[in-house]
C-alpha cells in the first residue's frame, strides 16, 4: 500500500499550525509572559523561538521528509541502526504520556463548550462547577473521565479518516475558524472595562525579572517554546513524513512559528481583559489552568452576553486542543501502521484504547495529573528534542544539509550550514543546560557546574556517535 501524502502544501502548513496552536498558546503562554515581566519576557521568548524553536522544528521536518516514516522507522532507517529505533520508541512513548493528560484537559474544555452552548440555548447558565475550588479538586472525577473519553473518541475519528480526508480536511477549516474567533474576541475584549488595565499588566516592559534572574528564565522560556511548537515527541517528524513535494522547509517552518506566536499573543489579549473586567486577580485561582478553568469559566455568567462570549471562547480552545491532540495521537498510529502493518482503523483503536486507560488515571488522580502536566512532559520533550537534534547533526550530517537545502530559497540555502552546526552542537548543550537549571536538585544547581555537566553530556553523546558518521 502506498503511504498517504498531504494533498497541498497549504494543507501541510495548516496541519502543522494546528498541532502547534493548542492549549499551550492559551493556557501557558499568556501566563508565563505576564508573570515574568510582560513584554520584556516576550523579547527573550521570541529570541528563543527564533534561535531554538525554528531550527529545532526544521530538524524535525528534515528527519520526517527524508525518511517518510514514523519516528521509530525514521531514526532506524536513516541511521541503519536499531539503537536509534529505540530512541524513536522513546519519542512514541513520550507522545503517549503527553496525550494522556492533554486529552483530559481537552475533555474539560469540551464540557465547558457544551455547557456554554446549553446556556445559549436555554438562556440560563447551568455551569461551571465549584468556582473558587482549586483546579486539581475541581477537575478530578468520573465526569472528567467521561469527557476525556469523548474528546479522545473525536480525536481518533478524525485520525481514522486519514491524512487527506481526516487531518488535512479538519485542520483546513479549524485554523481559519480559530483565527477569526480570536480576532473577534480580541476586538470585543478591547471594549470591556478592564481592558486598559489588562494591557498594562500583560504587556508592561518590566526588565526587573530579567535583570534578577535571566538564566533562570531561559528554562521556562525554552520549555514553553518546545511545547508550543510541538517539539520533542515526534509530531513534526510524523507530519513531515507525509510530504512528497520538495518545497522550502525553512519557509514552512517560519510560517508555522509566526502563526503560532501570533495566536499566543492574541490569546493573552483576550484572556487578560476578561479576567480584569471580571475582577479576577490574575493568580487568584491559580495561573494557567486554574484561572482558565475555575476563575474565568465560573465568571462568564456575570458578563452581559456572557454565554455568547463563553461559547466563542471555548470553541476556540476546543478547536485548538483537538487539532493538537490529532497530531499527538497520529505519532503512535503512524508507528503501528508503518512498522506493524496495522490498518489505520485498527491502529487508532489500539492507541485509543490504551490512552483511554492512561488518561483516565490522570482524570481521577490529581497528583498524577499534576506531575505529568507540570513536570514530566517538559522533561520528556526536552530530552526528546535533544536526542533528535544530536541525530540530525551527527548521524544525518550531510544528508540533513541536502534535505534542508532541497527546495529552499537563497536565504534558506545560506543558513543551512550554520543551522546544522546550531542543531548539532549549540542547541543540545543549551537544552541540557535548561534541563539542569529547571529540574536540577532543588532547582538550585549553580551556573558553572551546570555548564560543565551540559558540555560533558554533549561530548559523551557525540563521542558515542562518532563511529556512525560525522558532522558535516
Ligand atoms: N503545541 C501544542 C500546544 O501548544 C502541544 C503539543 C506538544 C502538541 C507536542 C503536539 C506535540 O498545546
Ligand atoms: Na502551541
Amino acid at each position: 500500500m502506498t503511504r498517504e501524502t498531504w494533498a497541498t502544501r497549504m494543507g501541510f502548513i495548516l496541519a502543522a499550525v494546528g498541532s502547534a496552536v493548542g492549549l499551550g498558546n492559551i493556557w501557558r503562554f499568556p501566563w508565563i509572559t505576564a508573570e515574568n515581566g510582560g513584554s520584556a519576557f516576550l523579547a527573550v521568548y521570541l529570541g528563543i523561538v527564533l534561535l531554538v524553536g525554528v531550527p529545532g522544528l526544521l530538524g524535525m521536518f528534515v528527519v520526517g521528509r527524508r525518511a517518510k516514516r514514523n519516528p521509530v522507522g525514521a531514526l532506524r532507517s536513516l541511521s541503519g541502526s536499531d539503537r536509534w529505533g529505540l530512541a524513536g520508541g522513546f519519542l512514541v512513548f513520550s507522545s503517549l504520556v503527553l496525550i494522556s493528560f492533554y486529552s483530559v484537559v481537552g475533555g474539560w474544555i469540551l464540557r465547558y463548550f457544551g455547557e456554554s452552548v446549553l446556556g445559549l440555548v436555554t438562556g440560563t447558565v447551568p455551569y461551571f462547577a465549584n468556582p473558587g475550588a482549586s483546579f486539581g479538586a475541581a477537575s478530578a472525577g468520573l465526569d472528567a473521565v467521561a469527557f476525556h473519553l469523548v474528546f479522545l473518541a473525536l480525536t481518533a475519528l478524525i485520525i481514522v479518516a486519514g491524512i487527506r480526508g481526516g487531518i488535512e480536511l479538519a485542520t483546513k477549516w479549524m485554523m481559519p475558524a480559530i483565527f477569526a474567533l480570536l480576532v473577534g474576541l480580541g476586538v470585543w475584549a478591547s471594549t470591556q472595562a478592564g481592558a486598559s488595565e489588562a494591557y498594562a499588566f500583560y504587556l508592561r516592559f518590566d526588565t526587573s525579572v530579567l535583570r534578577e534572574n535571566f538564566f533562570g528564565l531561559l528554562g521556562p522560556a525554552a520549555g514553553q517554546a518546545l511545547f508550543t511548537l510541538s517539539l520533542g515527541v515526534g509530531t513534526m517528524i510524523t507530519y513531515a513524513s507525509y510530504l512528497d513535494e520538495d518545497r522550502s522547509l525553512p519557509f514552512d517552518g517560519a510560517s508555522v512559528a509566526v502563526l503560532n506566536t501570533v495566536v499566543g499573543v492574541l490569546a493573552g489579549l483576550v484572556v487578560f481583559p476578561l479576567l480584569f473586567t471580571l475582577g479576577i486577580e490574575p493568580g487568584e485561582t491559580g495561573t494557567g489552568a486554574g484561572a482558565l478553568f475555575v476563575g474565568l469559566a465560573g465568571a462568564f455568567s456575570q458578563l452581559p452576553a456572557g454565554t455568547f462570549v463563553a461559547t466563542a471562547f471555548f470553541a476556540v480552545v476546543a478547536l485548538a486542543a483537538l487539532s493538537s491532540a490529532i497530531s499527538i495521537l497520529e505519532i503512535s498510529v503512524s508507528f503501528l501502521v508503518d512498522e506493524h502493518g496495522l490498518p489505520r482503523r485498527r491502529a487508532a483503536a489500539v492507541v485509543g484504547g490504551l490512552v483511554a486507560v492512561t488518561g483516565s488515571v490522570c482524570a481521577l488522580e490529581p497528583s498524577v495529573f499534576g506531575f505529568v502536566a507540570g513536570t514530566l512532559v517538559d522533561i520528556l520533550l526536552t530530552v526528546g528534542l535533544t536526542v533528535c537534534l544530536v541525530f540530525v547533526g551527527w548521524v544525518m550530517g550531510r544528508d540533513a544539509l541536502t534535505e534542508f537545502r532541497k527546495g529552499a530559497g537563497p536565504v534558506g540555502r545560506a543558513v543551512a550550514t550554520p543551522w546544522l552546526f546550531g542543531v548539532g552542537v549549540v542547541l543540545p548543550v543549551f537544552l541540557v543546560f535548561t534541563l539542569l537549571t529547571t529540574f536540577g536538585v532543588d532547582g538550585e544547581i549553580g551556573f558553572w557546574p551546570t555548564v560543565v555537566a551540559a558540555v560533558a553530556v554533549a561530548v559523551a553523546a557525540f563521542a558515542g556517535l562518532r563511529g556512525e558518521r560525522s558532522l558535516v
